[in-house]
């Protein structure tokens, strides 16, 4: 039999796909200590069966991460016939290489951990430093890595009609490949600021039409808004007619909402890969497409 297991930030999005694959759900029940330890209870025999844990790495990523870790544990200890893990977003995958001496490289830790508890395959959805790429290595860790733009294209093409998709994201240019303007855009680095971190980005302007369109703005994550707030507010001085504000990953940080409404967005969307008021397309059709495979 092939069970889905979803941690504490997947649960709903867990739920739905094993309802869309025709597969059974397994519950894993998640508490914390008045201490902060986490602890995890996997329910269920899954010995010799296939598996899916299925995470999302927002909100609180440590704790998320750790619960999958524990839960991973956990479920290896029962013997299943192969365990798949999946984040439907990843955290930690902007920092996928050393840009100086000494830093950790977060992201292949991130999957290292996964693979070292005896994943034995890694699922991905829209992961910031695959560029787009399906099938790939890295740090000797095979990911697969899925694409839910088509998902938010058809929930947009299906309630505006005709649209012209606009990339203002570094690494989103590959989302999606049909009536696409890519804008170019110069990221700033990241600063540290009263101990956090920060970046600017800044869009460099293009001779572009989008006069008397609806235009949608799409990228892989919206985490401060900055980035989205810039191509919307652009679209508009260029005379868009509407201009949809729409991302895979919505994390919606430091007053990211009230800049994208201040830029002019008519409507803001998100997936489920993170849960919020916004998460208006669900990925849940490409997990079960997965959990089907495993
Ligand atoms: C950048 O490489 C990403 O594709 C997004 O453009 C970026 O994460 C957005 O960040 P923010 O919302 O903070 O501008």
């Amino acid at each position: 039999m092939t069970f889905i297991i979803g941690c504490s930030n997947a649960e709903n999005l867990c739920r739905k796909a094993a309802r869309l694959a025709n597969v059974k759900l397994a519950r894993s029940e998640t508490k914390i200590f008045p201490d902060g330890d986490l602890y995890v209870r996997v329910d269920g025999n899954l010995e010799g069966e296939k598996v899916l844990l299925v995470q999302s790495g927002y909100p609180n990523q440590n704790s998320a991460l750790m619960e999958l870790f524990l839960a991973l544990d956990a479920v290896k200890d029962m013997d299943p016939k192969r365990v798949s893990v999946m984040l439907a977003y990843m955290p930690y995958s902007k920092q996928d290489r050393r840009f100086k001496g000494g830093e950790a490289v977060s992201a292949g830790t991130v999957l290292k951990l996964i693979k070292g508890l005896g994943a034995d395959r890694f699922y991905a959805i829209n992961l910031h430093f695959a560029g787009g790429r399906a099938d790939f290595h890295f740090f000797n860790v095979g990911v697969r890595n899925l694409n839910a733009a088509p998902l938010v294209a058809d929930y947009v093409g299906s309630k505006y009609g005709d649209f012209t998709a606009v990339l203002p994201g570094k690494g989103s240019n590959y989302l999606l490949t049909d009536n696409v303007i890519p804008l170019e855009t110069r990221r700033q680095e990241y600063r540290a600021s009263g101990g956090r971190y920060f970046g600017g980005s800044g869009i460099l302007g293009k001779d572009i039409d989008v006069g008397g369109k609806t235009v949608l703005v799409l990228d892989d994550i919206v985490s401060t808004g900055g980035t989205m707030a810039k191509a919307c507010d652009m679209m508009r001085r260029k005379g868009a007619k509407r201009v949809i504000s729409a991302c895979i990953h919505g994390l919606f940080v430091d007053g990211a909402v009230k800049k994208l409404e201040n830029a002019g967005a008519d409507e803001i969307i998100s997936t489920d890969t993170i849960e919020s008021g916004f998460s208006k397309v669900s990925v849940a059709p490409l997990i079960a497409g997965v959990v089907k495979k495993i």
